[in-house]
């Protein structure tokens, strides 16, 4: 009994950092992630997967030649390109960076906002381990497009 009440003062506690912390934190920052999931989950988890692991065997070509879509977590190669490679493949497909390069990958101009491909890039790159995302940050300041 004695324990009793430290006991409810560490719940309260508890009830303090998980439910009133994060809501007079939450950053802007965290609902473009929240946002652009959402985007993920309309316009490109049926190609690249749900849970981001894109199609089963994407580096064999399809037989039409053209390739499977690849992954968007660390598994894949999403994380080697910069901000601005990324931002330009979504907006206006591959080919807007590979000339003449024929891909199932569509161009999302008109379809979605600057800022909607923002949004879910960054929701892609939140998903990233530490590692992933410090060496595409170097990648995006390195590009001088961005
Ligand atoms: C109709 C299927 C399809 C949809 C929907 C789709 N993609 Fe793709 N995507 C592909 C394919 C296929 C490739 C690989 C193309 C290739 O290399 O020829 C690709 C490649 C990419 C790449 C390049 C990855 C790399 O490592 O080079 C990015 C970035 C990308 N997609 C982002 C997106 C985003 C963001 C969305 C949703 C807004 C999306 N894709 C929706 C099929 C799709």
């Amino acid at each position: 009994m004695p324990q009793f009440p430290q006991s409810m003062r560490r719940t309260a506690v508890l009830v303090a950092i998980t439910t009133i912390l994060p809501s007079a934190c939450a950053a802007p920052a965290d609902k473009t992630i929240e946002v652009g999931k959402q985007i993920y989950a309309d316009r490109c988890a049926t190609c690249h997967g749900v849970n981001l692991a894109g199609q089963p065997d994407w580096r064999t070509p399809l037989p039409n030649g053209r390739l499977p879509a690849p992954p968007h977590d660390a598994s894949g190669h999403t994380w080697h390109h910069s901000d601005a490679q990324l931002f330009r493949i979504t907006r206006d497909g591959l080919a807007a960076i590979v000339p003449g390069y024929e891909s199932d990958m569509p161009a999302f101009a008109g379809v979605l906002s600057d800022k909607e491909i923002r949004a879910v890039l960054d929701y892609i790159k939140s998903t990233w381990p530490q590692q992933e995302r410090e060496y595409q940050r170097e990648r995006s300041r390195a590009d001088t497009e961005s």
